[in-house]
């Protein structure tokens, strides 16, 4: 008997390519058997590659300042109720301690793009990390900028970078940002970085306002092509403060499903359960890792800015401390049959510089 969803899922997986109609097929699943055989092979692959690892992230929310408007985030310049807030060097610092003492290997500067951290500045901040804490890595994301800034915080030391393409269908692209803001130079700074030699992570919201299937195949096609080494999605989630405040919020269960489905596509690729995830679902991050995912970003800002970094409502961990969040993520990803990584957990096979 053929069972055209197990047999769209085997296709995906042996073809590494995905069609349409298997997409199609897979995102309109209404049958816990297939779901569950889908995770399964998800799970399989991630797990022959990883050996149910999960690699930590320590992220560092540095700036919430923004220069730009998208019209689904919540530190979107026009945002006048947000409380904007900048870390010193000294204190970015300390939370690189703090992580470092966690045993992170990871730390992710991210930030809105703030045009009082000037390419010198984040130079020398990624020069200092680097420089106390040689054997981590070192990842940026900190929007948009020019190939000439992407190759200098290279040089500094940085070893990744974070720029999601949110669609990659043009039109789509417009509907979320304002004119300024192109996915053609979004897809360009993909590019260079890559070129640059950083690992490279791109990704998308599940569920933002207008997006359809078509717009998340041609999203599919666009990472075949540009082979990143990470992919972050997640579920939309309204802000209250936003132009799409009253947008429905992205589903949980076709984000887990787009998951094994980039997993079957990209065996090799890190893959985080993201805090948005985690955010719409209780257990959505445990979802998600059961679904090929295998990693988390905890959250390293100081206590006191937490509730400041809010790119949409709800946002777990808001309230807890470093050392909270790493113990109950510890808890949670033992309590699913995963553990910890102690590695640095880059992109496997990647030589470092
Ligand atoms: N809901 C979910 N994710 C969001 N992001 C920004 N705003 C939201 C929102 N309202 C995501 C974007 C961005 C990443 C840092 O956070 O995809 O690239
Ligand atoms: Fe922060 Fe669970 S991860 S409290």
């Amino acid at each position: 008997m053929g069972n055209g969803f197990k047999n769209s899922v085997d296709e995906i997986k042996n073809n590494k390519d995905i069609t349409y109609e298997q997409l199609k097929t897979v995102l309109e699943c209404n049958d816990k058997d297939d779901e569950e055989y889908l995770f399964e092979k998800a799970r399989e692959t991630a797990d022959k590659v990883f050996q149910k690892e999960i690699y930590l992230r320590g992220l560092i929310e540095f700036t919430n300042y923004c220069k730009n408007d998208c019209y689904y985030c919540g530190i979107r310049c026009s945002n006048k109720n947000a409380d904007r807030y900048r870390l010193t060097d000294d204190k970015i610092l300390e939370c690189c301690d703090i992580g470092y003492e966690l045993g992170y290997k990871t730390f992710v500067l991210q930030g809105g793009e703030d045009p009082f951290f000037t390419d010198e500045k984040i130079c020398n901040l990624v020069r200092r990390i680097k420089q106390k804490y040689p054997a981590c890595a070192v990842t940026l994301s900190i929007g948009e900028k020019s190939y000439e800034s992407y190759k200098s915080y290279f040089d500094a030391g940085a070893d990744r970078y974070l720029l999601r393409h949110e669609t990659a269908n043009e039109e789509h692209y417009g509907k979320l940002h304002p004119a300024t803001l192109s996915g053609a130079n979004r897809k360009q700074c993909l590019k260079n970085l890559k070129e640059i030699g950083f690992q490279v992570g791109c990704g998308i919201m599940v569920g933002t306002p207008y997006q359809t299937l078509e717009h998340i195949y041609e999203d599919m096609r666009f990472m075949l092509e540009l082979k990143p080494h990470m992919i972050g999605i997640g579920p939309f989630i309204a802000h209250k403060d936003t132009p799409f405040k009253d947008e429905p919020n992205g589903s949980v269960k076709e984000t887990i499903l787009l998951l094994a489905i980039l997993r079957l596509l990209f065996p090799n690729v890190l893959l985080p359960a993201t805090t948005a995830l985690g955010t719409a679902d209780a257990l959505g991050r445990e979802k998600g890792i059961l679904a090929g995912a295998n990693v988390i970003m905890p959250n390293l800002s100081p206590a006191n800015v937490r509730g400041k970094y809010l790119l949409y409502d709800g946002k777990i961990c808001t309230g807890e401390e470093a050392a909270e969040c790493n113990i109950c993520l510890k808890n949670r990803i033992e309590r699913i049959g995963y553990h910890v990584a102690d590695s640095r957990g880059d992109y496997p096979g990647w030589r470092d510089r």
